[in-house]
């Protein structure tokens, strides 16, 4: 970390969910430019401005503070309707997104009707189904690899755009019909072009120029580590790079430029969607998790599955990620158990015991958990201050999962406000 510290990834160091809206809010107060880095509108980061709840899928969460900038670097892509939608709903509540405000990158690439119906089709047909958002995301990330995609800065421009459509019609026989049967949203589609033309612009290089100036820059993931396309529970992961890393390839960023990365982890886990979840529950302690943690998915509204710490899954995302801190997000919910666990090895039928997050999926789900037990706290954690006001169990448990994970736990969540939390001293 250099003195200065003025580049700061922060990622979702679970399956999402972690809380990265209210912590990239909190963190922004004082900064420059936040900038999104991937993922799409399957995001859902929710925060609290006087008091009243903002869900925001595209937008970086920092744009609550006036003197901030926010980004959408070429790693996201983009669904414009639902872009142009978000900024109409933030204008609302008084935040007026001028071009000089908020810079959408020309290289990154669009969702369109095509992508949602594919990604639709394949959920609902597959017999083992990843349990997507269905927002398109696969296929917009799958055609940017195959190279057929269509970057916003061609999207906004009525000719590129028409050649881009030709050519689908040319190569997916169900793609002219799609046109007809999607009348609307391919109407919607076109009709957000415009709106969005004016914030188009060369997003990378005016975030290089910012972090060279020295301003303080937030880097803001989606989804979590959990979930990245290479180093997640492949296949049960988005199609992003959700890391550190894929914050820098994302970006145009030279790795060097990073000062910090901070990963969000709440105090449990959850994670929405199919795929392996070594640690969860199935019992009364995880329905009351999940109820008193209002556990429901931001974006689709589905209930998120719950479990209990995995500190071996926490300490690899802290070794891929090299996790400078962690926030123990959301520990608020966990007052009131008689214990709280964590886990600290999985147990496999045929390999034994296993002390490192396995690269198959298959492998992890075949594992039980190994817990380590701690006793529960009844006091209730004071809101704000510092850390060490935490109840006695609760600091061991914090300084358990520390010590477990290899990162120092700098920040603890005692709620969804911008002033819920505790800080190291
Ligand atoms: P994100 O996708 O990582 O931004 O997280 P979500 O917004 O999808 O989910 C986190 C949920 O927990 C939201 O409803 C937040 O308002 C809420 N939340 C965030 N931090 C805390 C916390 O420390 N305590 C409690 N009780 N709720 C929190
Ligand atoms: P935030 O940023 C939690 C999950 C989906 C599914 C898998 C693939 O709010 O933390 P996709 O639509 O990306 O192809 O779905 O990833 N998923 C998330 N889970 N939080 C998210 O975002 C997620 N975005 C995608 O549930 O399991
Ligand atoms: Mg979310």
């Amino acid at each position: 970390m250099t003195a200065s510290s003025q580049v700061t990834v922060l990622v979702g160091a679970q399956w999402g969910d972690e809380g990265k809206g209210k912590w990239i809010d909190v963190l922004a107060a004082d900064g420059d430019l936040v900038v999104r880095y991937q993922g799409g509108n399957n995001a859902g980061h929710t925060l609290y401005v006087a008091g009243k709840k903002v869900v925001l899928h595209q937008l970086p969460s920092g744009i609550f503070h006036s003197r901030q900038t926010s980004a959408l670097a070429a790693g996201v892509v983009i669904n414009p309707a639902q872009l142009v939608a978000e900024i109409a709903k933030v204008r609302d509540q008084d935040v007026h997104l001028t071009p000089e405000r908020l810079w959408l990158s020309g290289r990154a690439h669009v969702i369109t009707p095509w992508h949602i119906h594919v990604d639709e089709q394949r959920e609902s047909r597959s017999k083992s189904a990843i349990g997507t958002t269905k927002r398109g995301i696969g296929p917009t990330y799958g055609d940017k690899a195959a190279r057929s995609g269509l970057r916003v800065g061609d999207y906004v421009d009525t000719a590129a755009r028409g050649r881009w459509i030709q050519r689908m019609k040319e190569v997916e026989p169900s793609f002219g019909p799609l046109l007809t049967t999607s009348a609307e949203a391919w109407a919607a589609f076109e009709a957000a072009a415009d709106a969005l033309k004016p914030f188009v612009c060369d997003a990378e290089s005016r975030i290089r120029a910012a972090a060279r100036a020295g301003k303080k820059v937030l880097l803001e993931g989606a989804q979590g580590a959990l979930l990245d396309l290479d180093h997640g529970t492949y296949p049960f992961v988005t199609s992003s790079s959700t890391g550190a890393g894929g914050a820098c390839q994302s970006i145009g960023l030279p790795p060097r430029q990073i000062d910090r990365v901070i990963g969000i982890a709440k105090g449990y886990v959850t994670r929405v969607g199919a795929g392996p979840f070594p640690t969860e529950l199935h019992d009364q302690v995880g329905a009351l998790i999940a109820k008193k943690g209002q556990e429901f998915g931001a974006t689709t509204g589905r209930p998120r599955r719950v479990g209990w710490l995995d500190g071996v899954a926490l300490r690899y995302v802290v070794q891929v990620n090299g996790l400078d801190a962690v926030v123990l997000n959301k520990m608020d919910i966990l007052t009131g158990l008689s214990e709280v666990k964590m886990c600290v090895a999985y147990r496999h039928p045929v390999l034994g015991e296993l002390t490192e997050l396995p690269w198959s999926s298959d492998v992890l789900a075949a594992c039980e958990p190994v817990y380590q037990t701690f006793p529960g706290w009844s006091t209730e954690i004071p809101k704000s201050g510092s850390m060490a006001q935490l109840p006695p169990e609760a600091k061991t448990f914090v300084a358990a999962a520390e010590a477990f994970c290899g990162a120092q736990i700098t920040m603890v969540g005692t709620g969804p406000g911008r002033d819920d939390a505790l800080y190291r001293d």
